[in-house]
């Protein structure tokens, strides 16, 4: 029987999964990361449309596909098992993450193509917590990523951030922007008590900016020389939301 602490997913009566659907882009959906698509990630993650704003491994293998996988299937459980827990429960459950995060595209067979990616998590750089105005410590730094990963889920002090990707296929067709309001909206806010949330895209990133801007977030600041890819030094632009500011 359908777990009524998962609303507003819906449940897929083929898979037993639990999803989103996008609010637009009616055919696309959320769900939990599945085995089948560590095969996915390793051609995707080897795109220069892809790689270049993203950072990861380069080249991306196999391992790093299925540590990924290891670690967004466990992230996803460990949300479905709170809910599990809470199935009794006349409330609904604020929990400490989202379950599902993979988004594909149902075609009218009924088979489901993969998509892309969009995760929210707990923000762990101390440095995109450092309030705008003060000076980066080091010691500070890192006592706000001990602070942030110590709250109680549920915690509206909880700074929060995203990540994403479309494949390069489907870019500029509206369905990120759909799909962090989507996420926002039906999950984050009501099931999560996400109120305060930094993102970051490296400089140049227009179509990132663009996706945030169009949910709500305002960029605060450019950090210069954050972090360094394949060699390069990059540029962050930080962007912000909060919930207090923003209406659905
Ligand atoms: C960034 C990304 C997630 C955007 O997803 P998307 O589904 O293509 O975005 P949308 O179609 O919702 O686009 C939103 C806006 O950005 C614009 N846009 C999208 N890609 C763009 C690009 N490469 N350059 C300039 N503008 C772009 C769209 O035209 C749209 O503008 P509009 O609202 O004025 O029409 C996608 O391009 C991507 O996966 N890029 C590679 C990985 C990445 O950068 N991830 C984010 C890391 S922070």
């Amino acid at each position: 029987m359908a777990n009524p602490q998962h609303h507003p997913l819906e449940l897929n009566p083929r898979t037993g999964e639990p999803f989103l659907r996008l609010k637009d882009h009616k055919d696309i959906i959320i769900t939990p990361p599945r085995p089948d698509d560590v095969v996915l990630y390793p051609p995707i993650m080897n795109d220069p449309r892809i790689y270049e704003w993203l950072g990861p491994p380069f080249p991306y293998l196999t391992e790093h596909a299925e540590a990924w996988y290891a670690k967004v299937k466990a992230s996803s459980d460990v949300v479905l098992a709170e809910l599990e827990a809470a199935r009794e429960s006349p409330d609904l459950l604020l929990v400490g993450g989202c379950p599902v995060r993979t988004i594909r595209k149902v075609q009218e067979s009924g088979e489901e193509v993969y998509l892309g990616d969009i995760g929210i998590f707990r923000c762990l750089d101390g440095k995109l917590m450092t309030p705008v105005g003060i000076p980066v410590d080091d010691e500070q730094v890192a006592e706000y990523v001990e602070t942030n990963a110590a709250l109680a889920p549920g915690n509206p002090q909880i700074i929060w951030t995203v990540g994403d990707y479309i494949v390069p296929s489907h870019h500029g067709q509206g369905i990120m922007t759909d799909a962090l309001r989507t996420l926002l909206w039906d999950w984050a806010v009501p099931r999560m008590g996400v109120r305060h949330i930094i993102s970051s895209t490296f400089e140049g990133n227009e179509g990132s900016v663009k996706v945030l801007q169009r949910n709500g977030f305002v960029r605060t600041r450019l950090i210069k020389n954050h972090v360094q890819t394949r060699g390069q030094w990059r540029n962050l632009n930080v962007m912000e939301w909060h919930r207090v500011t923003n209406e659905r």
